[in-house]
C-alpha cells in the first residue's frame, strides 16, 4: 500500500467521537466531526512517516541517554517503533478516527503495543519540534532526489550538446532572429541555468539542516534533555539555537520552495521551447512517440504535453510558493496551527519538480533534432549583419557609423531589389571580402569570444561544463 491509499483509507473511516484525543485529561467532551474535518492532517502528513519514526527513534535514545527511561523501556518502544514501521509497509497498520496527524497514529499505536513504556515516548517532546524535526528530515531526503534528477537532465544537455558538432539555429532575443548559436551552446545554456539550481538547493539546506528536537512546545524542557545528542542521532548538521525560532520558524521552508519554483521556471521556459521547435512553423525537432501525446479528434496531431505541463505546472509551483508566503507573513512567535499548511505546497512543488525533471529528460533525450530547419532559418542573410558591423569595425570604422551601413542596406535587401550579399559586394566600403561572410554557416564560426557560441569558445565550454557537472554530480543534494 503506498502513502496515498493510507491516507485515503484513513479519510474514509467512521469519525468516532468516543476516541481518545491526546488532550482528552484537559477536556470534558471529544471533538467535533467538522473540527476533525478541517484540521486534521494525516491524510497528507502520512507520508512523513519513515521520517517521524526516525526522530521517535533520535528521541527515545535521548531520553535513555537523559536517564529519563530505562533500558528496557528503551527497547520497549523501539520494538515498538519497528512494529509500527513493518505493519505500515505492510499495510496492515490501522489508523484510528482520533488520529489527527503520523505523529498522534504512531504514537497511539506505540502505546498500544509498548504499554506503559510507550506512554513515555512523548516525554519532554512537543508535537511542534516532532513535526518540525520531521519536515526537515524529509526535506533532506527528497531535495537530494530533486538534485540528482537535476544532475541527469545536465548529463542528457550534455550528451545531446556533444552530438551536434557544428549544428546551428537562431539565436533569439525578443523572440526576433538574431545571431547564429551553435545548438550546443543553447542547449548548455539551460544546463549552467540547472547548475545554479543545484546550488541553490545546496545553500537551501544548509538551513534545512538544523534540528529542532528539543524545542519542545516552544521553550524547551525542564527535563534534563540533550538537543544535541538526538541532532547527532538524525545526522543534523547543526542544532537550533533559539527554542521559539525553532518551532516557530519556516523560512526554510519558503527557501526550498523557492528553489523549486526556480526549477519548474527553468522547465517551463525549456518547455516553451519544446512547443515552439516541435510545432511546424519552426520544426528544430520532432518528438519521440513516447514523449508526446496524440489527438482524441484530430488523427494528425502529435502534441507536446509534456513541455507544454512543464509550463503550465510552472504556474501552481509558483502558486506554492506565494501562497506559503502568505500564510507565513504576520505569525506571531511561535508555533501556530497556520504552520501546518507549510506540508501541502512543500509536497506538491516536490512531487511535481521530481516528476516534470524525469519528464522532461527523457523528451529531450528522445528528442529528434533538424539541423536542416534549424540551419534554414538561421542562414538568412540579415543573420550575418553584425559580422559585416564587425568587418568595418576591423577596417577602423567607428561602430555606430558600421551599423548605420549595414543597417540601410539590409532595409535596401528588405526591400527586394537585390540581394544583402550583392550590395555589400558592390558597396565601396564593404566588397568581396565582407560578402563571403554572408555565405551560408559562416557567421556562427565567427563568434570566438570566450564564452561566446561560435566553435572555438563552445568546444572549451563543453569540457568545462563536463566538468562543472562532475562537482555538481558529487555535491548533488548532499548537505555538505
Ligand atoms: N499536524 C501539526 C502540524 O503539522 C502537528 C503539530 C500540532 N501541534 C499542535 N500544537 N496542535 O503542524
Amino acid at each position: 500500500m503506498n502513502d496515498h491509499e493510507v491516507g485515503d483509507q484513513h479519510a474514509a473511516s467512521e469519525f468516532d467521537a468516543n476516541a481518545k484525543t491526546l488532550w482528552h485529561g484537559r477536556f470534558e467532551g471529544g471533538p467535533a466531526a467538522e473540527l476533525m474535518a478541517f484540521t486534521e492532517s494525516l491524510s497528507f502528513d502520512i507520508r512523513l512517516w519513515p521520517d517521524d519514526i526516525d526522530g521517535s527513534t533520535a528521541h527515545v535514545r535521548g531520553l535513555l541517554h537523559a536517564g529519563l527511561i530505562s533500558v528496557h523501556e528503551c527497547d520497549a518502544i523501539l520494538h515498538a517503533l519497528a512494529q509500527v514501521v513493518s505493519e505500515i509497509q505492510s499495510g496492515s497498520f490501522e489508523f484510528a478516527a482520533s488520529d489527527e496527524d503520523i505523529h498522534t497514529a504512531v504514537e497511539r499505536r506505540v502505546t498500544e503495543i509498548a504499554g506503559s513504556a510507550g506512554g513515555k515516548l512523548h516525554t519532554g517532546r512537543s508535537r511542534n519540534d516532532q513535526s518540525a524535526t520531521d519536515v526537515r528530515l524529509w526535506i533532506k531526503r527528497e531535495l537530494r532526489e530533486v538534485a540528482q534528477r537535476i544532475v541527469a537532465l545536465q548529463m542528457v544537455l550534455l550528451q545531446r550538446a556533444g552530438e551536434v558538432e557544428g549544428v546551428y539555429l537562431p539565436g533569439y532575443t525578443h523572440m526576433q532572429r538574431a545571431q547564429p548559436v551553435l545548438l550546443a551552446h543553447h542547449l548548455l545554456a539551460h544546463g549552467w541555468a540547472l547548475g545554479r539550481d543545484i546550488d541553490r538547493i545546496n545553500d537551501a539546506l544548509t538551513r534545512v539542516d538544523v534540528s529542532p528536537l528539543g524545542a519542545g512546545a516552544l521553550a524547551g524542557s525542564s527535563l534534563p534533555l540533550d538537543p544535541q545528542f538526538t541532532a547527532d542521532q538524525l545526522g543534523f548538521a547543526a542544532v537550533f539555537e533559539n527554542s521559539l525560532d525553532a518551532v516557530g520558524s519556516r523560512d526554510h521552508v519558503a527557501e526550498v520552495l523557492f528553489a523549486l519554483t526556480l526549477v519548474a521556471i527553468n522547465l517551463s521556459r525549456i518547455g516553451e521551447e519544446w512547443v515552439l521547435w516541435t510545432s511546424e512553423e519552426f520544426g528544430f525537432a520532432k518528438l519521440d512517440d513516447g514523449y508526446a501525446t496524440g489527438s482524441s479528434m484530430l488523427p494528425q496531431k502529435k502534441n507536446p504535453d509534456i513541455a507544454e505541463l512543464a509550463r503550465g505546472k510552472a504556474g501552481r509551483i509558483i502558486g506554492d510558493l506565494t501562497g506559503f508566503l502568505a500564510t507565513m507573513k504576520g505569525l506571531p512567535l511561535s508555533y501556530n496551527r497556520d504552520y501546518q499548511e507549510d506540508k501541502e505546497p512543500l509536497f506538491d512543488a516536490m512531487d511535481q519538480v521530481r516528476l516534470g525533471l524525469g519528464a522532461i529528460t527523457g523528451m529531450i533525450a528522445t528528442s529528434t533534432f533538424v539541423p536542416e530547419r534549424m540551419q534554414a532559418a538561421a542562414d538568412s542573410e540579415s543573420g550575418s549583419a553584425t559580422d559585416l558591423a564587425e568587418w568595418l569595425v576591423l577596417q577602423g570604422v567607428p561602430f555606430r557609423e558600421a551599423h548605420a551601413i549595414v543597417g540601410s542596406l539590409v532595409r535596401e535587401a528588405l526591400a527586394g531589389e537585390s540581394t544583402l550579399r550583392d550590395l555589400v559586394a558592390q558597396h565601396p566600403r564593404l566588397g568581396p571580402e565582407a560578402a563571403a561572410l554572408v555565405a551560408p554557416g559562416v557567421s556562427v564560426t565567427r563568434r570566438t569570444t570566450p564564452g561566446g557560441a561560435g566553435p572555438i569558445p563552445v568546444a572549451a565550454q563543453l569540457v568545462r561544463f563536463a566538468e562543472a557537472l562532475r562537482r555538481w554530480s558529487s555535491q548533488g543534494g548532499s548537505t555538505a
